[in-house]
């Protein structure tokens, strides 16, 4: 949610900043700027909508990249830069709440991510001395305050420099309330960019002879490979040459170094038209790579980081899954496995309602935390809810070194590799191969579950990725028949057991990426209620599950089928191969590969996103930046 970049070294700045926004964009598509420090001035642009927009406006004014075939104005050439692109909070997405947000010296620019949540305090405050606000956003008070900070600091007889600029925002920073990431460029400290950190992301690019600072490494991977993480309530200035960190306080801090391993061409669309489609298409090698190197010679499930002993672990007498979104839907198939394997009881519940129901927790409750992007904020919260009241936190995690598995007691990391595109896939396929290991896990600690029986679990799970490329290769009928339900009022999605939470994310997926009306329920409630939205022709996409496993389950759902048909809806039935018991009932069926039943979310769920995906397309929806979302949403 928000992307930010900042750049200090010999190359013009301009161009890498914009690269750098391109990559971030994901984040965030409401508006755009950039701010490049040259020459002792300060040059900056900004427009509301894509980035698109901003690199349009610099053009105008014959800004161009200087690395580009267009016009070249000198300040261009700023080798000290800034960038962001927008997912609103305070102030509409216009051209004037765009950051960066000048101070009125028009030296100081700053760029932020989150929420001041001391805002208008800190405004009414400005403004009585005499402060002109000139947008509505929250982020404009910390370019004041910065602005200062730095005129008190050097009339009170402090050296110009780098260090300056990091002892003003020391004190901005102990000033606000809420989450924020700052970034701030002076036109009088030219080769110095500091950036600050409170609940928000935040990483430092190490490079040689430059330095980066962005959201995440997306930004600069193409430039370099090692990066800085960075703990909670930090500053961190960087020059070409130096990184420096400290706290709030400007006690020195030490981030802890880490390398990138995905390339840059891990964040390209590598020749497909939306990054969404690569990354459904990437989902059979980011299942084995989740699988990889979990399973040890004896037949035990091997978590990365893991703070928690095995005593801990077979002191668990409850586990609590706390997620948002897809990482949700996640969770509630978690449930069914969890339960099943290791008999502990397993609530699933809204990250966002966690905390504020106040749950019975105790050091026996197991939490576990989803999370692809690891910064969300409701998911966070819950977190640290759980870690107050005494439970252990596990966090499944897509990103290296984000917040929640850094506060988290132990990590499973998901190896699906960048998710640029908004809507989830292949973390949600991979979250789900975390959520089966760390049942197995559980069960095996606990002496539910031996060895030889995980082991054939984890064989059925290194099935999957073949059974995915079977799948995909069978996806034609399916975007056939998005192209002929593009034009539907409401599609609905039913399923029991694991199909039904399979139903929510379908339906998730089509809400967000189509912007049609699309429900998921439980099959068997149907008749409590919702089977009254069905109507001649209503699409009525039912997941169905394995005669075999749970042949009563798939008995009842080919009932709740002929009931929806009966009133006149158009079925379109997933189901395992083989099963022809639903052929009567279906108008259309769309078989996926025998599958365990606890298992087949893996490959049920995938019909759903490539149906989801080209039916947003034929309705000509910019499918990996849906209006209104951003990914990794870092406000409550
Ligand atoms: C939907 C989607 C979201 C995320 C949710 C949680 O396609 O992507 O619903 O799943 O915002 O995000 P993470 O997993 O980053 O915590």
């Amino acid at each position: 949610m928000c992307g930010i970049v900042g750049y200090v070294g010999a190359r013009p700045a301009l161009s890498i900043v914009l690269d750098g926004l391109r990559r971030l964009e994901y984040r965030g598509y409401d508006s755009a700027g950039v701010a490049v420090v040259g020459d002792g001035e300060l040059l900056t642009e900004k427009r509301a909508g894509k980035l698109a927009n901003l690199e349009k406006a610099l053009a105008e004014r014959g800004i161009a990249d200087p690395e580009g075939t267009g016009p070249v104005l000198g300040i261009g050439d700023g080798t000290t830069g800034i960038g962001h692109t927008r997912w609103a909070t305070h102030g509409g997405p216009t051209d004037r709440n765009a950051h960066p947000h000048v101070a009125r010296d028009g030296r100081v620019a700053v760029i932020h991510n989150g929420i001041i949540e001391n805002f208008a305090k800190l405004r009414d405050e400005l403004e009585s001395d005499g402060v002109e606000f000139t947008s509505d956003t929250d982020t404009e008070c910390a370019a004041h305050l910065l602005a200062g900070a730095l005129a008190e600091l050097r009339a009170g007889g402090a050296p110009d420099g780098p260090q300056l600029l990091a002892a003003a925002m020391r004190q901005v920073c102990v000033r606000l309330e809420g989450a924020f990431t700052l970034l701030a460029a002076d036109a009088a400290i030219p080769g110095a960019v500091v950036g600050a950190r409170r609940n928000s992301p935040l990483v430092v690019g190490r490079g040689t002879g430059e330095n980066f600072l962005a959201s995440d490494v997306s930004a600069f991977i193409e430039h370099t490979r090692e990066a800085v993480e960075l703990g909670q309530d930090q500053v961190v200035l960087i020059t070409a040459d130096s990184i420096e960190i400290t706290d709030f306080d400007g006690r020195p801090a030490a981030g802890k170094d880490f390398h990138i391993d995905w390339d840059a061409s891990a964040a390209e669309k590598g020749g497909y038209d939306y990054f969404m489609l690569k990354e459904i298409a990437e989902q059979p090698q980011a299942v084995a790579d989740t699988l990889l190197g979990r399973l040890t010679e004896t037949g035990e499930i091997l978590l990365d980081e893991v703070r928690l002993s095995d005593q801990d672990l077979r002191d668990v007498d409850k586990v609590f899954i706390v997620a948002c979104g897809t990482a949700y839907h996640a969770g509630l198939v978690a449930k069914y496995a969890i339960e099943h394997w290791t008999r502990i009881p397993c609530e699933v519940e809204l990250a966002s309602e966690f905390r504020y129901r106040d749950p019975v927790l105790d050091r026996s409750t197991l939490v576990v935390a989803i999370s692809q992007s690891g910064e969300t904020m409701d998911t966070l919260m819950a977190l640290r809810h759980a870690k107050e009241q005494k439970a252990r936190v596990l966090a499944i995690c897509n990103t290296n070194g984000s917040t929640i598995p850094r506060e988290s007691d132990a990590v499973l990391y998901t190896h699906s590799g960048p998710e640029i595109a908004v809507a989830s896939t292949k973390a949600f396929l991979t979250q789900l191969v975390a959520c089966y290991l760390i049942g197995l896990h559980l069960a095996q600690v606990r002496g539910v579950k031996y060895a030889d029986e995980v082991a054939a679990v984890v064989d059925q799970l290194q099935e999957v990725p073949d059974k995915l490329r079977t799948v995909l290769a069978a996806m034609e009928p399916v975007r056939q028949l998005a192209r002929d339900l593009s034009t539907a009022g409401t599609v609905l999605f039913i399923g029991r057991h694991v199909g039904y939470p399979v139903a929510l994310e379908g339906a998730l997926k089509l809400k967000e990426l189509a912007y049609m009306h699309a429900e998921g329920f439980a099959a068997g409630e149907l008749k409590h209620g919702p089977i009254a939205l069905i109507d001649k022709g209503t699409p009525v996409i039912c997941v169905v599950p394995s005669p075999a496993g749970r042949g009563m389950l798939r008995d009842k759902i080919v009932s709740n089928i002929q009931e929806v048909r009966a009133r006149g809806a158009r079925t379109i039935v997933i189901a395992e191969e083989g099963d022809e018991a639903v052929l009567p009932f279906a108008d259309h069926v769309i078989y996926v590969p025998r599958t365990p039943t606890l298992l087949a979310p893996l490959v049920t769920s995938v019909p759903l996103q490539v149906f989801a995906c080209a039916v947003a397309d034929a309705r000509g929806h910019d499918v990996d930046q849906p209006r209104n979302l951003a990914k990794s949403v870092t406000v409550e």
